[in-house]
Formats: structure tokens, C-alpha cells, sequence
């Protein structure tokens, strides 16, 4: 996802940013930049990047996404959450994305990309609700309603059904770009 052309010094925060390589990028294009994951191990990778940076500094938090998000209200300019939030049952998906538009700023932009339905591992392993399949972890599977439903606190500026390759695997996504 491009989330160029703003201008340098904005606040952004990467949410469930695993190893950081997303939050480094922002850093060197100028934002302002937290990180925030639950996983000592990817945050220990992230922090291992930035060593012997001095120039380059972000403020790092381990943080359960199912819980409030430890921000106030309307702290950044933009929020970003690349194969982010396709972990949690629809109870938590609801309350992590109102979350997300309660800390950011009005007029402040939103950048999602989720599995979507047509994901090559949809409906694999254990049902556990609609569209939520546990397989070692539990994955959420996108349809573009859902989305939508899911940003109806926000204003869409655009949803597109995209193909790309991470870590090695095939996958099929929503993006979105929402404005709140
Ligand atoms: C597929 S990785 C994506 C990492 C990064 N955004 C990227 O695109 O490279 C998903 C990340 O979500 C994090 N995650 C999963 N469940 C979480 C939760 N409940 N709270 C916070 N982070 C979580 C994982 O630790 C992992 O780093």
C-alpha cells in the first residue's frame, strides 16, 4: 500500500506491526512513527533494526490489539494496518476498528488490508465462527461487505480486492483506504 505524498513530520501509528520493516520505511520517509504489536519476538527484531540508528527513533509498544488501545483520543494523522486485523473473532474485529477511529485525528486516513474470502486458505482447519477459521492461529476471512460494515465509522475513500505474495505465500486481500 502507498501512503506517500503526505506531508513529512505526520504521526502514524503501525498497528500489529511484527518485525517492523513497514514502520521503518515510514520513519525514513519522515513520519513519525509507534509501532505496536503483541509479540516480544518481532518487537526484539524491530528494536534490533534501529540499533546503531541514532538518527532514527519510534516509539515501541507490546500491546494486545483486543484491548483498548493505550492512545488518546485523536493522537495521529494515520493509521496503518497491513495484514493486521484478520485475527479476532467479529466481537473484537468491531471493537479494534471503533478503537482505531477513536485515536485517529479527524480527517486523519486509515489504511487496512485484510484476507479476504478468497484467500487460498479460506475454510481451512476449525470453524470457529462466520468466515473465522482456527488453523495454529485463528484467521478472519474479508468479504467486501464486511469491510464496509467494519468502516462505517469512517469515510471510504476506496476498497479494491487485490493478489500479492507475502513471505512467500500466495494471498487475496481487501485494502482499503478510509478517511475518518
Ligand atoms: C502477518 S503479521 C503482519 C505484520 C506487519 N503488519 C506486516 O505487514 O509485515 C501479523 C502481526 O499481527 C500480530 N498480532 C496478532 N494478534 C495480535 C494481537 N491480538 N494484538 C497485537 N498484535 C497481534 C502478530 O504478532 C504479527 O506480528
Amino acid at each position: 500500500m502507498k501512503v506517500l505524498g503526505l506531508p513529512r513530520g505526520r504521526t502514524i501509528l503501525d498497528v500489529a506491526c511484527g518485525e517492523g520493516a513497514d514502520s521503518v520505511a515510514f520513519l525514513k520517509r519522515g513520519f513519525t512513527v509507534t509501532a505496536i504489536d503483541f509479540s516480544v519476538y518481532a518487537l526484539t527484531k524491530l528494536q534490533e533494526r534501529l540499533e546503531g540508528r541514532g538518527d532514527y527513533s519510534m516509539e515501541i509498544v507490546q500491546h494486545d490489539l483486543r484491548k483498548k488501545l493505550p492512545f488518546p483520543d485523536a493522537s495521529f494523522d494515520v493509521v496503518y494496518a497491513h495484514n493486521a486485523l484478520h485475527f479476532f473473532r467479529h466481537k473484537d474485529t468491531v471493537k479494534i476498528f471503533r478503537e482505531i477511529h477513536r485515536v485517529l485525528k479527524k480527517g486523519g486516513l486509515f489504511f487496512v488490508k485484510c484476507k479476504s474470502v478468497k484467500d487460498p486458505i479460506y475454510a481451512t482447519g476449525t470453524k470457529v465462527e462466520d468466515h473465522v477459521y482456527k488453523r495454529k492461529i485463528m484467521r478472519h476471512f474479508f468479504t467486501r461487505e464486511y469491510l464496509r460494515e467494519m468502516l462505517s465509522l469512517f469515510h471510504i475513500e476506496k476498497i479494491r480486492h487485490t493478489r500479492s505474495v507475502f513471505w512467500g505465500d500466495h494471498i487475496a486481500s481487501f485494502e482499503a483506504v478510509a478517511k475518518r
